[in-house]
Formats: structure tokens, sequence, C-alpha cells
């Protein structure tokens, strides 16, 4: 099942990319961080500070690439990223710890 999260750019824009959940693949943008893509998709991921100090959005990054504009002050563990403030820079899947 294919869920678009980005609500103003089509499927084939190159700042659109996959990101593969289990058996999900939800499109998502360039223009903001994954955190509030995956929820309005309908994935639910614990946060708190939702700026990169408390690493409760912690999630695997399995493969793909991300960036963050800024640097979060959170700790990120080799093979996870922050889905707050990471910003997709090419087809990902993700998992759960
Ligand atoms: S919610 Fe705090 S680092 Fe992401």
């Amino acid at each position: 099942m294919t869920i678009l999260a980005t609500s103003n750019k089509a499927p084939e824009d190159p700042q659109v990319h996959r990101v593969l959940l289990g058996k999900q693949q939800i499109l998502v943008s360039e223009d903001e961080p994954l955190l509030p893509q995956l929820e309005r998709a309908g994935v639910t991921i614990e946060y708190q500070c939702r700026e990169g100090y408390c690493s409760s959005c912690a999630i695997k990054l399995l493969w793909g690439k991300v960036e963050y504009p800024v640097e979060p002050l959170a700790w990120i563990h080799s093979g996870a990223m922050l889905a707050c403030c990471a910003i997709v820079k090419s087809d990902i899947e993700i998992g759960f710890f």
C-alpha cells in the first residue's frame, strides 16, 4: 500500500522519496522533516521535543540517505535517525527499535 504524505508534490518529483516501513510505502518530500509526514500517513512515532534534543523519536534507518539541516544535539546511534529533524534525501527503509 502506498500512502502519499506530501500534499503538493507529485510522486515523480525528484524531491519526493519512498519510505519503506514493513509492507507500507509512504511518499514523502524534502520540504519538511520525516516525523510530520509519517504522522499524516497514520504512522505513530514517539516524540517529545521535536527539535533534536531528546532522541525520543529515534528510529532505525536500514538504508538510504537523510540529512539534518541543523545538527541535532541528541546522540544518534549508528543505523538510527531522528525522525523529528531528518530530511529524507533518497528512498529509505525504516523500522522501529
Ligand atoms: S523528538 Fe526529541 S529529538 Fe526528536
